[in-house]
């Protein structure tokens, strides 16, 4: 099924699916290492835990990164790259670039040296956020040639501030997937199909696809 910015796969397990995706990825790319921009939040974990389990990709031909971080220690509990080294770099042991937010311009370098992205990983927030790009916050409108700045949800219900990719640096990867879990993603995803300027829909790249399952899509289970 189409949706404004990508393809929309109904699937049982959106973190099956995604190791899957990423595994498929990365044995298809005749030009290693595999790029990879990896999300925070809960339904990411669950995906992260599921590719450490998944045999058949070489990870010393993987470099992961990430797309956003809260602006906190890197092992306080709710940093994205405590989650990630847990949830699957302490596991495969691949290359990770975690960011610092006290030098954004270093990262923002690193993925303009890069190009760009084989895949970026995002989520879909309950407000229509994605990465740290917050309905309503000015990381919404980077000027051209930025692909990492500072943001904050300027409603307050995400917080800490953020630094994130921006949409030119998401737009630059060959392809996005959206993974997108539980009956709490259904009416901001609703919103997406049907076409809502939310920050999860101004998202464009080469291929995006939306991996979706029936409780999100609030399909009858
Ligand atoms: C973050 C994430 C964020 C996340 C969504 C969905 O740093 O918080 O990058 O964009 O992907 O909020 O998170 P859940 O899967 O936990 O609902």
């Amino acid at each position: 099924m189409r949706i404004g910015n990508g393809e929309l796969r109904l699937v049982d397990d959106v973190a099956v699916s995604f190791a899957e995706l990423v595994a498929q990825t990365a044995s298809q790319n005749v030009n290693p290492p595999t790029t990879i921009a990896l999300s925070g939040g809960d339904t990411a974990r669950s995906c992260y835990e599921e590719l450490a389990r998944t045999d058949g990709i070489d990870w010393a031909e993987v470099e992961l990164f990430v797309g956003d971080e809260r602006c906190v220690p890197p092992d306080d509990e709710d940093a994205n790259q405590r989650m990630i080294r847990r949830a699957l770099v302490d596991k495969v042991g691949a290359t990770f670039h975690p960011m610092d937010c006290d030098r954004p311009e270093l990262y923002n370098e690193l993925v303009g040296e890069l190009g760009s992205f084989d895949l970026v990983h995002l989520g879909l927030g309950p407000d229509g956020h994605t990465a740290s790009l917050f309905p309503g916050s000015a990381g919404l409108d980077s000027t051209p040639g930025e692909l990492v700045v500072r943001n904050v949800d300027p409603s307050g219900h995400n917080p800490h501030e953020r630094l994130t990719l921006t949409f030119e640096a998401i737009s630059r990867s060959r392809l996005v997937v959206f993974t997108v879990s539980g009956a709490s993603k259904h009416e901001a995803l609703q919103k997406v199909i049907e076409g809502d300027d939310l920050p999860a829909a101004r998202v464009r790249a080469s291929e995006v696809v939306w991996l979706c399952d029936r409780e999100a899509l609030g399909e009858d289970t």
